[in-house]
Parts: structure tokens; sequence; C-alpha cells
């Protein structure tokens, strides 16, 4: 049997096994794979494709139904992969197709799914389709990415600045004109006007989806197309952290244009079998924008763009936590929705939400609501041990270039892509290299996989009770959800009612001291739930008259 046509029944008979009439993302917990950082094979202290393999049995084991690795492809590492110098290859430091290709088989051995990274908004400047653009105002690909005149010697466009500070605009003498770059500057925009750059990429994806991957991640989608009037964008005074006046985006990020290729795109991946998915990183102001990334009730954009609203929240305030969850059930049409609380270029949890006293319970509490409501679920490696954010304490340690660029008010993202911690070895079980690529958080011999799944009470057992009780609770697997006293400030609480009729009650409180809380009123006098899993007392059942939660307490009770 060919690879593909393996690996496509494989896709097959997975759904065939599951027997589901529902696309398997809907369901899913999906695990985001930095590569770098997750298990290094060969001793060279940066993590590979082999290693990813090593530990399938792992993510099985903890639940996972599909990993998204980060970008593996060719890359001078500028961005650590997200600069891209070919797209249909796999860098050397991660291994050979062939691996890939391996990885892909043992993972579809144990229904774990793969999810690519596409990064469509720009290229490496190394990748020959810019060398070739860079060259001359006429070569054929000179309108690949966008270039204009400046406004005299030595200045740029317009008043447009890169995320990663300064100008988003470089000068390239050979067409004496300026590239833009809304991220790096070795990582210039392509120019999605042209019909040729969308069919370039589209053929890309059509060659991974052949290998058999599950979809992809669309790496920083909303900015695929710029306004073309070239405007300077407004000016809002006071300066970021880069030093750069601070200026609006309007004109350089979330255009309409965009949703026509989305659109094309989805077209070409439903012609593939096996419900392959869509998973956008779209940062977005509201909810009303999130819905037209689904296509609205058309649905017929990304299955699941990702609703940041949720997860990175800034602060624990339960209204504000009610307000966006409910919004996701109630304000997209009826989409799935996908949250998510933890990637590799944020901060991790401990470092957003903890307070330094209760961080073991906030952790659980927010994977109480990652896991419990009616999202998909997409987690980071490495959450599930409470993996803390480990930042450089100095600049010349910096790796990530924004880190340097913005020392010390910006230090970069390296916190949050410290080794996985495995066990209490070397490294951390990471590598066999005592020097990893960046350096492994020093608490690991505390916080690590083995130690914590022997411990009862840890992160790791919750989140994987947890990811056990969504697959096999009906009402928590497949059920409506409801919010429940909706006025209360300190704990948010909510049902999954099964299309069976069994009811789960879910209660969560965000407050450091313990809170009391009566869901009599709106589930029925008298009523008791067995408690399917709880941070803090330890019981079998639970009153609804009085439910108490320690601080930060999660409860999930099944209604009797
Ligand atoms: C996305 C990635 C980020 C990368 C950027 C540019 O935001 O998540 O890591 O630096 O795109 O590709």
């Amino acid at each position: 049997m060919s690879r593909t046509i393996f690996v496509l029944f494989a896709l097959l008979a997975q759904t065939a096994l599951f027997g589901q009439t529902d696309p398997w993302w809907k369901h899913a917990v999906i695990y985001e794979i930095y590569p770098r950082s997750f298990q290094d094979s060969n001793g060279d202290g940066m993590g590979d494709l082999n290693g990813i393999t090593q530990r399938l049995d792992y993510l099985k084991d903890l639940g996972v139904d599909a990993i998204w690795i980060a970008p593996i492809y060719p890359s001078p590492q500028i961005d650590f992969g997200y600069d891209i110098s070919d797209y249909q290859d796999i860098d050397k430091q991660y291994g050979t197709l062939a691996d890939f290709d391996h990885l892909l088989a043992e993972a579809n051995k144990r229904n774990i799914r793969i999810v690519m990274d596409a990064v469509m908004n720009h290229t490496s400047d190394k990748h020959p389709w810019f060398i070739e653009s860079a060259s001359s105002r006429t070569n054929p690909k000179s309108d690949w990415y966008i270039w204009h005149d400046g406004k005299g010697p030595g200045k740029p466009p317009n008043n447009w600045l890169s995320t990663f500070g300064h100008s988003a605009w470089q000068f390239t003498p050979a067409r004496d004109q300026y590239y833009y770059h809304y991220f790096y500057i070795q990582q210039p925009d392509l120019n999605w006007r042209n019909p040729a750059v969308e069919k370039g990429m589209f053929d890309m994806l059509r060659f991974w989806l052949d290998r058999g991957v599950a979809g992809f991640r669309l790496d920083a989608v909303p900015t695929l197309f710029e306004d073309p009037s070239l405007q300077n964008e407004e000016v809002l005074g006071g300066t970021n952290k880069f030093g750069d006046p601070n200026e609006m985006t309007t004109l350089q990020e979330n255009l309409p244009e965009v949703h026509g290729v989305i659109k094309r795109m989805r077209s070409m991946v439903n012609t593939f079998p096996g419900n392959r998915v869509l998973i956008g990183e779209t940062y977005l102001p509201n909810v009303e924008e999130l819905d037209k990334w689904y296509g609205g009730a058309k649905h017929d954009e990304l299955q699941l763009p990702m609703d940041m609203q949720v997860g990175f929240e800034p602060k624990l305030d339960p209204k504000e936590f009610r307000q966006r969850i409910n919004d996701a059930e109630t304000k997209i049409n009826g989409n799935q929705p996908l949250f998510v609380f933890d990637n590799h270029d944020n901060p991790r949890i401990d470092a957003r939400y903890g307070d330094g006293v209760h961080d073991k319970a906030i952790n659980k509490m927010l994977a109480t609501i990652l896991f419990t409501t009616r999202s998909t679920a997409l987690m980071y490696y490495g959450d599930e041990i409470e993996m803390p954010t480990t930042e450089p304490t100095s600049k010349d340690q910096v790796k990530d270039p924004i880190g340097i660029t913005g020392w010390p008010k910006e230090k970069g993202r390296d916190g949050e892509r410290t080794p996985m911690q495995w066990n209490t070895s070397v490294s951390a079980g990471f590598s066999t290299n005592p020097h990893t690529w960046l350096p492994v958080a020093p608490d690991y011999k505390r916080v690590n996989v083995e130690v914590e799944s022997k411990q009862p009470d840890s992160v790791f057992n919750w989140y994987k009770n947890l990811i056990a009780l969504r697959r096999n609770n009906p009402a928590l697997h497949d059920g409506t959800m409801k919010m429940l006293d909706i006025g209360n400030e300190q704990v948010l609480a909510w049902t999954r009612t099964a299309p069976t009729g069994e009811v789960v009650v879910v209660a969560c409180s965000f407050s450091p001291t313990p809170q009391v809380v009566s869901l009599e009123s709106a589930l029925g006098a008298g009523k008791t739930a067995a408690i399917l899993a709880v941070n803090g007392t330890q019981a079998t059942s639970v009153s609804l008259k009085a439910i108490s939660l320690s601080p930060y307490g999660s409860i999930i009770a099944q209604l009797k």
C-alpha cells in the first residue's frame, strides 16, 4: 500500500472506529508542541521529530487527539522556524521527510492526528521566491511581495510599524524600493493580491494534505492583507515597549479581503477526505469579528478560529469569563468554539494568572474551564505539569530577537519555550546533553511528568482525569451548555446536558477565600449531585443547596 493510501485509510478508519457523526475536531484535545523543546532524540540539545515519535505513547495516555507542531520546515531560524525557506521539506535539525512520515504513521496507529503550522503571511528572506523578487523590479516574481517606493532618500513609504519593533519597511538597493514586513526584517510579507501567491501557497497545503496531515494551524492569518492606500496609521501618543510611537494597526490587519482567501482555502481543503481542519491564529477584538472567521451562518471559512477572548483575558474576573464564554455559546452562529489559554508567544499560565500562592488551584480551575465547557480544547506542552515561565535574567541570555530589541521592557518569548520537563535526570529527560538550546527551568526536579504522575492531586492527574471525563461522560462530551447563577461575582457555574438527558454541573471559584454557592434555585430544591472531580473538599456527593469551594477550587458533579 502506498504511504498516502495507507494514511488516508487510517484517517477514515479512525472516524469509523469512533462511530462519530461529528467531525473529530469537535471533541478534540489538541496539544501544541514547540518542537525545539519537546524531546531531543540525538543529544544535540534541541528537540526533533524522532523525539516526538518517542513520546507518542505519553500523549496517547494523556488523552490527546491531535498535535499541532510549530514549524519544522527548513528555515534560517531567525524566528525559530516561522521564517520558512522551503515549505516542502523538513529542517535538518528536526530530521527528514522520512522521519516525518514515520511520525505520522506512528501517530495514526494511536489515533493521534497531526496538524501542521502553515505560515502564509510571509516567507523567510532566504526563500527562493524572495531572493528572486528582491533581485530586480522586472523579474517574474517581482510582484510576489509588498514592494513600494520610499517617500524620498531614507524615507519609507509610510509610518507603519512591525509588531516586532521599528519600521515595517526595509530598503533593498537592487530595486531601490522598500519591502514590507509585519514581523522581523527577515520575514517579508507575501503579496496576497497576486493570484500566483495564493496558488503557490495552496499547492504547498496540498503537498501536506496528500501526505496525510489532519489540517493546519494558520499562522498570523489576519495579517495577510494590507490596505493598498498606504495611508499612515493613526498615531495614538506615547511609546510602546520598543520605544516606537503607539499606533493603530487598522490598515495592516484584519482587512476584509482575507475572508475570500479563507473561503477558497476551505473549499480546497474540503476536497480531501477525513475531515481535515483549519485552525486560525486569530487574535481579534471581539466576538463579532471572531464569527466572521467561521463564515458566520455559512460555516464556510475556518472550522476553528482560536477564541483568544477567553484564555488571554488579562485577569481572573468571573464576570468577564462568563460573558466571553457565553458569547462563544450564543454569538457565533452555532459554530464550534476553540478556547486556548497558553501558547509559545505568551508568558505561561503562572505568569499571567498566578498569584504565587494558589497557582496550582488556579491551573486546575483554568483546565476545568478548558476541558468541561463545550469548546474544543487547545493546550500547550507543559501546561499539564504546571511548567513555569522562566524568563532570561540578562540581555546576553536572550535567544528570541524581540527580547534583544525590546530589552528590558520586552524580554522575548524564551520564558515560555524552555525544554519539557519529563523527569529528574539530566536536562529533565528532555536531552542527554546537559547543554540544551534554552536552559531547563530550575524547578524541574519537582515539576516534571514522572514525579507528578505519582501525586494523586497533581495538576498532571487533574488534566488526565478531566480529559478522560470529557471523552467518556456523555454530558461533558456532547452536552449543551448553560450558565448558572449569573450574578455571582466569585464563582462561575454552568451545566452541560447530554442529548440523553444526564446533567453535569461545574463550578469554579475565582476567589482566594473559601466560597459557598447554592445552585438549588437553578437546578431544583433538595437535589444532590455525585462528584466526578473536585479540587478541594473530598467527598463523593454534594448538595446543590450549599456547594463548598476552596480557594480557586473547582467541582464537577453529575445530578442524581
Ligand atoms: C505567529 C507565531 C509567532 C511568530 C509570528 C510570525 O504569531 O505564533 O511565534 O513569531 O507568527 O510568524
